[in-house]
């Protein structure tokens, strides 16, 4: 299956999970920057990640290049989702960009895989969460780093 993985990063956490999930599946990663709308549409499963930064918003690459995403056509795509962030710091708005990714690719009609559960997280809100679900894979670099990889496998295996 050809993956492309889509991600913004400033400190590089986002960055290194694309490298990683990409690895794992034979993909490419792409950088928001630098991505094409060929890179949005050339690919059987789209994967596109992003932290959460201010209080609740998405990374500042994604927030400039959104136009991209939004011109791609994305109708009855399979797309997956991961969101980087800090529960413990920001409890109130964890991995809230990854919601925000999933309303743009639904008003894109896309169709969505990869929901996780919300069990082993522990925060207070987050619009990422939909009827008691993530809506993508959450992962959490700053205080459960240690659980990535094995979170990522258990994801990729479900979405493949
Ligand atoms: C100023 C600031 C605001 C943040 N706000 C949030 C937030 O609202 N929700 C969240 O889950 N994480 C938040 N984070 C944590 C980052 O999303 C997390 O550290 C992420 O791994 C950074 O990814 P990057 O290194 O790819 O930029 C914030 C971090 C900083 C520095």
């Amino acid at each position: 299956m050809i993956v492309n993985v889509i991600f913004g990063s400033d400190g590089g956490a986002t960055k290194g999970v694309a490298s990683r999930i990409s690895k794992k599946c034979q993909g490419r990663a792409v950088d928001i920057k630098t991505a094409s709308p060929a890179d949005f549409e050339n690919c059987e499963l789209l994967i596109l990640g992003s932290p959460t930064y201010g209080d609740g918003t998405l990374q500042t690459d994604w927030e400039e290049h959104i136009d991209k995403l939004r011109g791609a056509r994305l109708k009855g795509k399979k797309v997956a989702l991961f969101g980087t962030g800090d529960q413990e710091s920001y409890p109130g708005s964890f991995v809230d960009a990854m919601g925000i990714l999933y309303d743009e690719v639904t008003a894109l009609e896309a169709v969505v895989v990869g929901f996780t559960d919300t069990k082993g997280y522990d925060y207070l809100n987050s619009t990422a969460e939909r009827d008691g679900r993530f809506v993508g894979l959450a992962l959490d670099q700053d205080t459960q780093s240690g659980l990535t990889d094995k979170r990522v496998t258990a994801w990729l295996s479900t979405i493949l």
